[in-house]
């Protein structure tokens, strides 16, 4: 039997095109349910960036309508509350970050959410902490590197203690230690997420639900597995490549 969870975040006849032959978006239905941590995966230019402009509002669709716990969400009020609710990580950082400091940046969403400035700055602190990143939180934010950006926009959405985490390629450019301290923290928030990711190894490390867009509709996929091949050719053992 298929057990879902309640409805979280869901979407119901979305279309959206950018133009006449740019259509990403057909009269697509999906839902995130409760307990979904969704991995997103596609080939680039498929649209996956867009689909969570428009779950967040940044976009708004031709089509359709979004709704969050199963109210529809349309007025500006309820699209401001939406985004007190959903963390959403950019792909780039230089389009969430807004402060000179880092810790404005990530002092920003719990001051919106009603903390005090002690409260918010104590708040973003242990977060930069858990990040690894305390020593830059007085740092100016366009001194910083691509990968640190990508952690401050990362400690800017979680310490506004989202319900629904919407990552957009949340280790492009991190090292090996920061990806895999990304991973455990996405591992210890057992909050209902969409990564997208071109890392089939990050999806299937912190996903247990897969889609892809296709022909302008959501499908489902298989879990990414790793798997090799045995074969044979005349290169004997010399070093070679494959297509
Ligand atoms: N502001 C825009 N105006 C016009 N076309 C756009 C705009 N933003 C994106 N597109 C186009 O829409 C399509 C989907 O873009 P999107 O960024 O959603 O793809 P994506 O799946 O996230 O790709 P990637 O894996 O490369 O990040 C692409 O063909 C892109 O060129
Ligand atoms: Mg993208």
């Amino acid at each position: 039997m298929d057990v879902k969870g309640q409805a979280i975040l869901e979407v119901r006849g979305l279309s959206f095109s950018y133009g006449p032959s740019k259509d990403i978006l057909k009269d697509a239905r999906w839902c995130l349910y409760s307990g979904d941590h969704v991995g997103l995966w596609g080939a680039n230019g498929t649209g996956k960036t867009t689909f969570l402009k428009i779950l967040t509002g940044l976009i708004t669709p031709q089509a359709g309508e979004i709704l969050y716990g199963g109210n529809p969400v349309s007025s500006k009020q309820q699209w401001h509350d939406l985004r007190l609710k959903v963390g959403f990580v950019l792909q780039h950082p230089d389009d969430q970050l807004f402060f000179p400091e880092v810790i404005d940046d990530v002092a920003f969403g719990p001051l919106n959410q009603g903390l005090s400035i002690e409260q918010a700055k104590e708040k973003s602190l242990q977060v930069l902490r858990d990040l690894g990143i305390e020593s830059i939180a007085h740092q100016l934010s366009y001194e910083l590197s691509g990968g640190q950006k990508k952690l401050v926009t990362m400690a800017s959405v979680l310490s506004m203690s989202p319900r629904v985490l919407l990552l957009d390629e949340p280790t492009n450019g991190l090292d090996i230690a920061s990806r895999s301290n990304i991973i455990n923290i996405i591992n210890g928030i057992d909050k209902p997420r969409i990564i997208i990711s071109h890392d089939p190894e990050l999806l299937s490390e912190t996903c247990n639900r897969f889609i892809t867009i296709h022909d302008g509709k959501f499908e489902e996929i298989e879990k990414p597995a790793e798997h090799t091949h045995v074969h044979t050719h005349f290169y004997g053992q010399a070093h070679h490549v494959h297509d």
